[in-house]
């Protein structure tokens, strides 16, 4: 079975893999980069890295919609719980489940978690996906760590990684990031957004093409790649 990958601005991506449509981190609701809305998107599974508002996003309301399984660490989940969700799966960092449509294996991050309305969204977390185009890593919001070397260990097919500075790695440090984490394809997320995080994304094609043996991919905003092996 295929596995395609679609860009919906920010960090929100659309995974189709095994059979189902993965949405991470669905921020469509006062995302000025959004190009479709919150109450047209499918999703049979949502994964959320961390409890900011750019990230939990839609979640809740497309959740109820589709009945969509929510899946994201123990503290998020518990509060998806209170918004009257039912279908959830609470993992944590370092730990992995088979899903019927891909293996999913919560990683650290280091930035911040708090919930919307000011709960504790725990840790927050970068999620490796492991599909039949293999692994895919993606990073949440985060600085640049050195364990992304243990990360890269993995062997990674995709790594997404925010390069838009201030709240997270900038473009030099998605560059060490890279090295570190080695994957076959880099694609950049969380830029562009809001003026506070715009970026060169040419500039920062070439620095990667130069510096790194990753091969950029700039996706085109709601338009599906289909990632081979
Ligand atoms: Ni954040
Ligand atoms: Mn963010």
């Amino acid at each position: 079975m295929a596995t395609s990958l679609t860009w919906l601005g920010h960090s929100t991506f659309q995974i189709v893999t095994g059979g189902k449509t993965v949405l991470i981190d669905p921020f469509f609701t006062g995302n000025p980069a959004a190009t479709v809305s919150a109450d047209e998107v499918t999703a049979d599974v949502i994964i959320v890295t961390h409890g900011h508002a750019d990230h939990v996003g839609d979640t809740v309301d497309i959740a109820k919609r589709t009945g969509a399984l929510v899946i994201s660490n123990f503290e998020i989940i518990d509060w998806m719980q209170k918004q009257g969700l039912t279908s959830v799966h609470p993992m944590h960092i370092g730990g992995s489940h088979k899903f019927d449509f891909a293996t999913v294996k919560l990683t650290i991050a280091h930035h911040g978690s708090m919930l919307p309305d000011g709960s504790n969204g725990g840790s927050p977390t970068g999620i490796i996906l492991t599909t039949d185009a293999g692994k895919l890593y993606f990073a949440g919001d985060t600085g640049l760590f050195y364990d992304m070397k243990l990360i890269g260990e993995e062997g990674l097919s995709l790594a997404a990684l925010p390069i838009g500075d201030n709240f997270t790695m900038g473009p030099e440090d998605s560059l060490r990031a890279i090295k570190l984490l080695e994957p076959t394809w880099v694609l950049p997320m969380h830029y562009n957004t809001w003026p506070l995080i715009e970026q060169d994304i040419s500039a920062w094609s070439e620095q990667v093409a130069a510096q790194t043996s990753a091969k950029p991919v700039i996706p085109t905003l709601g338009e599906a790649m289909e990632l081979g092996q």
